[in-house]
């Protein structure tokens, strides 16, 4: 018994942005970029919310839109959808959850809903998290029967699980460092709790703390409008400028000088990364997760039809490649044409990938995810 995925879609924004387009902006060059990262173009989602591109993602998932994958003919019925599980950091409000907004454009009347910030690993953990979850009913539903009392929790045998990141708008387009990598976009999956299945054979998260801050954002409203004065209220004035730039409309920040301990975070809402740190730490979390995947599996590499790792630099993916001593035609690359989308990216090559033919039922596919966190994390399935 185990969870299968019966659709998967993906949905990007209109407006595309070229290496070249960039270079016009920063000091950089397509060559840089291709050379050192393996990405073309990415999109910007100039007139698309993460809600549209979450919902959009979905529907072709489910079938009530083209565009997408399906197990079968024929839309899910939206009122089986028991739970919504949405992996963003950039999500269109905090409260309601990206989940619920989802939910909510696609009216789905019988799911609860809630989000997952595992930042680019997100995928990798919010399938874990909702894989559990099913299990967990399946097993509770069935001692409920065979005891003769209603389920212990919300019976759930059917999910939709969505990245949808509106990344860009957390992009410094002043730093030429990292706003060649990321683009916006979405990706969303329908599981479904099958008892005969075998479903996720083996999955591994790990996290390592990030003491230096080498992927880091910062939350902008660390900065409290707290009234009853000391250094909370001098950081209010932060609070203002920083809720200014993240509306995308400044350049520089003409910050106070006294900025409380604790707070210069909040100066600086933008993704901040030191990527040969970030580089070294993906290129062995990547190896290690899919070793450790294996291993608890008791399986070989050999055994794997499809490797659909997070797409942030095509280097990264070819060292792990290495390490794991497989070719680079084993895994899915897709982030040529999208950049890195961060929860996002794996689900939408996920969707490349069975679009494209390359997973059939009863393949063993192996998901691969690493970020901030710092989080890494692998998840071993039966297709
Ligand atoms: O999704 C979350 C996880 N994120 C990642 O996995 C990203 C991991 N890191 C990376 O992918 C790579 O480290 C980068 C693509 C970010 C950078 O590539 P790199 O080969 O590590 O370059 P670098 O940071 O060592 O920089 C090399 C040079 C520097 O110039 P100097 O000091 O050698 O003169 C940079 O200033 O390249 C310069 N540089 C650029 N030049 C042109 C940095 N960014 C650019 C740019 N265009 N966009």
């Amino acid at each position: 018994m185990g969870c299968k995925i019966i659709g998967c879609g993906k949905a990007l924004p209109e407006r595309v942005v070229t290496n070249d387009e960039l270079a016009g902006l920063v000091d950089t060059s397509d060559e840089w970029i291709v050379t050192r990262t393996g990405i073309r173009e990415r999109r910007v989602a100039v007139g698309e919310t993460a809600t549209d591109l979450g919902a959009t993602a979905a529907r072709r998932a489910l079938g009530t839109e083209a565009g997408g994958w399906r197990e079968a003919e024929g839309a899910v019925d939206p009122t089986s959808i028991d739970l919504v599980v949405c992996m963003t950091i950039s999500g269109d409000t905090v409260v309601p959850s990206q989940a619920a907004m989802i939910k909510a454009a696609l009216g789905l009347p019988n799911a609860v809903a809630f989000d997952v910030n595992a930042a680019c690993a997100g995928c990798v953990y919010g399938m874990e998290v909702v894989t559990q979850m099913l299990e967990m009913s399946a097993i509770d539903q069935r001692a409920a029967a065979a005891e003769g009392r209603p389920p212990r929790s919300n019976p759930m045998r059917r999910a939709l699980v969505v990245g949808a990141e509106r990344l860009t708008r957390l992009v410094d387009w002043t730093d030429r460092a990292t706003c060649v990598l990321f683009g916006d976009g979405a990706g969303a999956v329908v599981l479904d709790w099958r008892e005969d299945e075998p479903g996720v054979l083996s999955s591994f998260l790990k996290n390592t703390d990030d003491p230096e801050g080498v992927l880091t954002v910062a939350n902008a409203f660390d900065m409290t409008t707290f009234p009853f004065g000391g250094a909370i209220e001098a950081a209010g004035e932060h609070s203002v400028a920083a809720a200014t730039l993240n509306d995308g409309t400044a350049a520089a920040l003409d910050a106070p000088e006294a900025c409380p301990e604790g707070y210069e975070g909040a100066l600086n809402p933008y993704i901040n990364m030191q990527g040969q740190a970030v580089f070294k730490f993906a290129s062995n979390a990547m190896a290690e997760a899919a070793l450790a995947v294996l291993d608890r599996a008791g399986m070989g590499i050999d055994e794997v039809k499809c490797i659909v790792p997070h797409q942030a630099n095509e280097r990264i993916i070819k060292y792990a490649a290495k390490k794991l001593g497989i070719g680079l035609d084993r895994f899915q690359v897709s982030l040529a044409s999208v950049g890195n989308t961060s929860a996002s990216s794996v689900l939408m090559a996920l969707a490349d990938a069975y679009q494209g033919g390359r997973i059939e039922p009863g393949d063993a596919v192996m998901l691969v995810g690493f970020g901030g966190g710092l989080t890494a994390g692998a998840l071993l399935y039966r297709a």
